[in-house]
């Protein structure tokens, strides 16, 4: 089956899916986007993504290319057409075509929009999360605003990039002070020697995930002890458990960390157990 992808107000199959060289994503990374799982076929928390979507657009000051509940239907619509049951739906909104200068371009240039849905293999993913995954450090190197999801993801393609080239499959950027701020696509997480969940918090040097948001209720609903501050790649390597968080990975547990074993080396019982929690939780439309 040929895949479908909205562009700027149609529906067209992927080898007419184009946009133009002059858009401002293309020549500046002038844009943002959101990443939403698919499960059975429904969006999972779609309200929390678009309304971080319009965070996203409002911090760069990019207007919204369509009414919310336009963009409702278009991804309900990009999901069907491609046949996505279990998967991703992705969104890129970009400032628009205009002759390339940096400075914005007049005020009436409208933003472009793509829309792209595809299906993941749930099996192949459950089978990497019952062996956990592994993970290296990379400096951190990224600008002040990741709280904006902007589609200038230079560093964490290249960070991502010396996981793979390592045999891991993400990167944890390390800032400065010793402190692990997140990974290249997801949230970082350790489950320590007390039992006790940390994550940093996401008021400054992270993307506040939506799936670290579900999971912070699901914590909080169990009663399970939460610490949410900043940690060192020492505490995360003597801790009990480790894990990371992103819409395409749920929670997926850390086994390795820069070649040495987290916990005994296996996905622990917390992330696995908050694994299958967080599923329920999850918001589906
Ligand atoms: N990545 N931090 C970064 C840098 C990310 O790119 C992502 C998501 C997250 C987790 O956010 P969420 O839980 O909302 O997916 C944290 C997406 C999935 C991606 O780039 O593919």
């Amino acid at each position: 089956m040929s895949r479908v992808a909205y562009v700027n107000g149609r529906y067209l199959p992927f080898a007419q899916a184009m946009v133009h060289v002059e858009d401002r994503g293309y020549q500046f990374s002038d844009g943002v986007y959101e990443v939403c799982e698919v499960r059975g076929g429904r969006l999972a928390d779609e309200r929390r993504h678009l309304e971080r979507l319009r965070r996203s657009l409002r911090e760069l000051r990019i207007a919204m290319p369509m009414p919310l509940a336009a963009l409702e239907v278009v991804l309900r619509e990009t999901v069907r057409r491609n046949r996505v049951r279990d998967g991703l739906v992705y969104i890129q909104v970009n400032r628009g075509v205009a002759r390339r200068d940096h400075a914005f371009p007049p005020p009436d240039t409208p933003p472009s929009i793509v829309v792209t849905a595809r299906s993941l293999n749930t099996a192949a993913a459950e089978k990497t999360a019952a062996e956990g995954i592994a993970v290296v450090t990379v400096p951190e190197n990224r600008w002040d605003r990741v709280d904006i999801k902007s589609i200038a993801l230079l560093p964490n393609v290249l960070a991502k990039q010396a996981a793979r080239e390592q045999g891991a499959k993400e990167a944890w950027f390390v800032d400065k002070d010793g402190y692990v701020t997140e990974g290249s696509s997801s949230n970082a997480w350790i489950v320590n020697r007390n039992g006790k969940v940390v994550t940093r918090p996401a008021e400054h040097g992270i993307l506040r995930g939506i799936t670290r948001t579900v999971l912070l209720d699901v914590l909080k609903e169990q009663g399970l002890d939460l610490d949410e501050r900043p940690f060192t790649v020492e505490e995360a390597q003597a801790a009990r458990e480790a894990f990371v968080t992103s819409a395409s990975q749920t929670v997926m547990p850390v086994v390795r960390l820069d070649g040495r074993p987290i916990g005994n080396g296996a996905p622990g019982l917390l992330a696995s157990a908050l694994r299958r929690e967080f599923r329920r939780h999850s918001e589906l439309t």
